[in-house]
């Protein structure tokens, strides 16, 4: 089984302890999951691949590494996981960004998938599933799935807030995928959200609460 990777930079603490205030507006919110996207984005990337280049610099030549290989795909689960989208891009603009649509019945908790458009290389390319919650681990196991029907191989989930009971349905049903997050909550409630959690991410992102 692979790792948890807990993201324990000061500046991603920093944010998402802002981010989790309830006094923090969609505005600074949708703010602050970009920066903090992009920074979990460096360590998510860490083990790309890279290849010796001879570079002419101004004064000679130069022995240089560059990223080689694969490419990156990143696939956001609709609709909150768009909020991380921007920030990785900012790091990776030649990223394909699949999506898929899923939203959780709010009666069984049960994902429901709505909508569905990835890269046709999919299966050339490492992929980084991005949400930021993840709280029974349903929608991201449903989307994993999914990307893994259409021939998706390299996977990573990338998520602000997990919850125990996620990640445990993550490891169980997809064992391969590594999860990177910057924080591990202490539970669900009784309506599937995470406590202390930040409410619900959606919501927050777009102000429709
Ligand atoms: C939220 C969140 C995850 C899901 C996590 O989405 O963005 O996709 O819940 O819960 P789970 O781990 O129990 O499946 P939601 O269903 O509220 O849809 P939205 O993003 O459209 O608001
Ligand atoms: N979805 C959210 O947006 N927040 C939670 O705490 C759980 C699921």
């Amino acid at each position: 089984m692979l790792t948890v990777h807990i993201i324990d930079h000061p500046l991603v603490q920093h944010k998402m302890a802002i981010i989790r205030d309830v006094s923090t507006g969609p505005k600074e919110f949708r703010e602050l999951v970009d920066e903090v996207a992009l920074l979990m984005a460096y360590e998510v990337t860490r083990d790309m691949a890279l290849e010796d280049v001879e570079i002419e610099t101004p004064m000679g030549k130069a022995q240089c590494r560059m990223i080689s290989g694969k490419k990156i795909g990143v696939i956001p689960i609709l609709r909150a996981g768009l909020g991380m989208v921007n920030g990785i891009l900012q790091l990776i603009p030649a990223a394909k960004v699949g999506h898929i649509g899923l939203y959780r019945d709010p009666e069984s908790l049960q994902p429901v998938e709505y909508y569905c458009k990835l890269p046709t290389d999919i299966g050339e390319r490492d992929l980084i599933v991005l949400d930021p919650m993840l709280a029974t681990g349903g929608s991201a196991v449903a989307a994993i799935r999914f990307i893994k029907e259409k021939g998706g191989k390299n996977i990573k989930l990338m998520v602000l807030i997990a919850a125990p009971e996620g990640i445990a349905a993550v490891q169980a049903a997809h064992p391969d995928v590594e999860i990177f997050t910057a924080a591990v909550d202490e539970r669900l409630n009784e309506f599937g959200y995470i406590v202390p959690g930040l409410g619900d991410a959606g919501d927050r992102l777009f102000g429709t609460k």
